[in-house]
């Protein structure tokens, strides 16, 4: 069986048989992962992703959780995550190696502790870097792969590339990186000294977030911005605010915003996503695309 070979080829990575995806998720709804791995190193990571590509089963690669939906019940194939890779190891003075499972607000708080800046605009994302060069995460026209010197991934025939910056192309949430199946690891990032003038960006950003709803489970924007519009605003024209499909309602906050009231499943959302992304474009003519990674074989708005 394919969980007792990983298992044997990879003793000090975590693995483990029907796990529930919900607590890793901020959606907090998703099914149990057939299997799931935490590899314990990029080598470990290489090994792993060489044996499930062979085999040829799904895969899923999980960072922090924060912009995925998982379906209900039963995810066959294994769940990859890159939690346990997860150091920041400074080159220079402005100069980082960072791994992928390294979550974003750790490394705003390394910013602030060497007095750095260069990516305010990410001030309130979640999840981990990984998934932020997958989805070129960021705000205010800004996202992470502006920063990146190059990346580190395992390829789908098991051998370990060096990207450099020159050859990954990304624009308003997408990277090339993602085109393709591989396991991104590590990344070189160079930022810059702090101005005064950086505070002041960072707490206008700090400011937007405010105003988007907190508490209730979400995975942050639910459709991406259309070109020279916001997802947001059409939704919201739309009287989107507060519909909902069993536990999933639309936040009254914010009308890109989908939250899970406590016991909504991955298939509230979708329909909710469904209903959302139709009334826009039965009134507008606009197709909303899911900002969400979703996870759900042949899902389509
Ligand atoms: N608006 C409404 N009604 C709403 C929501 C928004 O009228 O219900 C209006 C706002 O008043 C504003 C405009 O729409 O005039 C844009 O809204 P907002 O400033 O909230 O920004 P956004 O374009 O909706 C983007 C990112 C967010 C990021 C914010 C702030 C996308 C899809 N969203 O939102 O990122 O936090 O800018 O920087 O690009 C995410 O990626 O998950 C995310 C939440």
């Amino acid at each position: 069986m394919l969980i007792n070979r990983l298992i044997a080829a990879l003793p000090d990575t975590t693995i483990k048989e029907n796990l529930p995806l919900s607590a890793l998720c901020t959606l907090r709804v998703g099914g149990e992962a057939e299997i799931f791995a935490a590899p314990a190193s990029i080598e470990d990571m290489r090994i792993l992703f060489d044996i499930v590509m062979r085999e040829g089963c799904p895969v899923y690669i999980l960072g922090g959780g924060s912009n995925v939906l998982f379906p209900d019940g039963k995810i066959k194939g294994v769940v990859i995550s890159t939690s346990n890779l997860n150091k920041i190891e400074w080159r220079t003075s402005i100069t980082a190696d960072i791994d992928a499972g390294f979550r974003l607000p750790s490394i705003m708080k390394e910013l602030r502790e060497h007095n750095l800046a260069g990516m305010e605009f990410a001030a309130g994302i979640p999840g981990t870097l990984g998934g932020a060069i997958a989805g070129n995460a960021g705000a205010g026209g800004h996202g992470v792969c502006e920063l990146l010197d190059y990346v580190i991934a395992v390829e789908s025939d098991g051998t370990i590339k060096t990207w450099d910056s020159s050859e990954i192309a990304y624009s308003y949430r997408k990277c090339s990186l993602s085109e393709g199946q591989r396991v991104i690891v590590s990344a070189r990032m160079t930022f810059r000294g702090a101005k005064q003038k950086d505070a002041e960006v960072l707490e206008s950003y700090l400011l937007r977030r405010g105003s988007q709803p907190h508490g209730l489970s979400n995975a942050g924007c639910t459709f991406k911005n259309p070109e020279g519009n916001s997802a947001g605003k059409l939704l919201d024209e739309c009287g989107c605010k507060g519909l909902s499909a069993g536990d999933a309602v639309v936040s009254d906050m914010h009308a890109n915003f989908i939250l899970n009231r406590g016991n909504a499943s991955a298939s509230d959302i979708l329909e909710l996503i469904r209903i959302c992304s139709r009334r826009v474009y039965d009134s507008t003519g606009i197709r909303l695309e899911p900002e969400i990674k979703i996870f759900s074989p042949g899902f389509c708005v």
